[in-house]
């Protein structure tokens, strides 16, 4: 009996010393990850560059420092990916090439992807428990960016004008002669100024002040409940003013910054998420970007919201 070799044990024991070579073998495909030069490093007061050194950095910079387990194939595969993609979206070695608008988006927008839980990327952290963001880190990058926005004080001259441009939007601002058209075809709707307001706030990080709009068949999905994923024909209307503060700090919405759409349709927007995007600026309604390719930066800030079918708003139920 004992002289029969289990076949299993004939067949287990090739296959293992198979994986083990070929475990040893994919170690020599090994496409190089290098870190180019520091051109012009992110400069931030310590406290905060410390959090996102830690953190960011890894796929961020070229300050890679990837630690053994993550120079094993095929985890190194996966990792150099993410550092290669990492580095095109936000790379803090190269952030004084930015201008400071520019950084200033950046920023807001990296603080958004923490605080939506999407970055650092979960399976990083998981290996790399020190790149945690704490609550306590998050709020010393909201202060941070949102002592960038600092306005200064506007003298009344500024804050009656700005009044004035409010007023002028409220009750029908001028109707364009033209409707604008965004570069992906996406025609402005004028209507949204009837459409019911579903969050106002205000941005901490650049001085706006905005107002979420949605049409009828917004408002009807949020009664109905059926907003995961909102329904066809559903529209949102983001309006953004600036907002001036007087000597005493009092706070007032000023000139019309812009408004942005999104307009859901499965089928005609499949390519974009679902959704149609545009943005119109200032009170000449002009249509941001030369290209359709703007979408890809709309698409990556909402990214976040991705199992909220892409919308941050989340309406308050009554
Ligand atoms: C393990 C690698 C990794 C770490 C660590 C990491 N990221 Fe990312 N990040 C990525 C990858 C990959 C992408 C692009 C793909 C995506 O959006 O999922 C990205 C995209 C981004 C984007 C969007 C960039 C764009 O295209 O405009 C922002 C902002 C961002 N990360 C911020 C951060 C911040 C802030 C931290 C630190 C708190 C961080 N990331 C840590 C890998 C990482
Ligand atoms: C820097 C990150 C960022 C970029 C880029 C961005 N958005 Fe948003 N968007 C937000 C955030 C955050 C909200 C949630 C409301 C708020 O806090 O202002 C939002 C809300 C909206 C809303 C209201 C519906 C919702 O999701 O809550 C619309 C409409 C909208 N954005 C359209 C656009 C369009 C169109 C573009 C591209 C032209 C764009 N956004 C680019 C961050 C961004």
């Amino acid at each position: 009996m004992s002289t029969v070799a289990h076949p299993f044990r004939r067949l287990l024991l090739p296959a293992g010393a198979l994986l083990g070579a070929a475990f040893v073998g994919i170690q020599f495909i090994h496409p190089p990850l290098e870190n180019p030069p520091v051109t012009g490093d992110f400069q931030a007061p310590v406290a905060v560059k410390n959090i996102v050194q830690r953190a960011c950095y890894d796929c961020h910079s070229n300050q890679t420092n990837l630690r053994w387990f993550d120079k094993v194939a095929p985890v190194y595969w996966q990792v150099s990916d993410h550092v290669r993609e990492g580095r095109a979206g936000l790379n803090f070695s190269t952030w004084q090439s930015l201008p400071p608008d520019a950084q200033k988006a950046k920023l807001w927008e990296a603080v958004n992807q923490i605080i939506a839980g999407a970055m650092p990327l979960s399976e990083y952290t998981l290996a790399h428990p020190a790149a945690k963001v704490s609550a306590q880190d998050v709020a010393v990058l909201k202060q941070y960016v949102a002592s960038l926005a600092h306005n200064p004080p506007a003298d009344s001259a500024k804050l009656n004008t700005a009044a004035r441009q409010y007023r002028h939007w409220q009750p029908a601002a001028a109707k364009p002669a033209a409707v604008p058209v965004a570069p992906n075809g996406f025609a402005f709707l004028p209507d949204y100024k009837n459409w019911q307001a579903i969050s106002t706030t205000e941005r901490f990080d650049n001085g706006t002040m905005r107002v979420v709009f949605g049409n009828a068949v917004a408002v009807q999905a949020i009664r109905d409940k059926h907003i995961n994923p909102w329904p066809n024909g559903t529209a949102f209307a983001k309006v953004a003013w600036d907002q001036l503060a007087d000597a005493q700090g009092n706070v007032s919405p000023s000139a019309f910054k812009q408004v942005e759409y999104m307009l859901k349709d499965d089928q005609k927007y499949a390519a974009t998420k679902g959704w149609g995007w545009a943005r119109f600026k200032t009170d000449k309604l002009v249509p941001y970007s030369k290209d359709a390719l703007f979408t890809t930066e709309c698409i990556s800030c909402h990214q976040p919201q991705q199992h909220n079918d892409f919308v941050f708003t989340q309406p308050i139920n009554h």
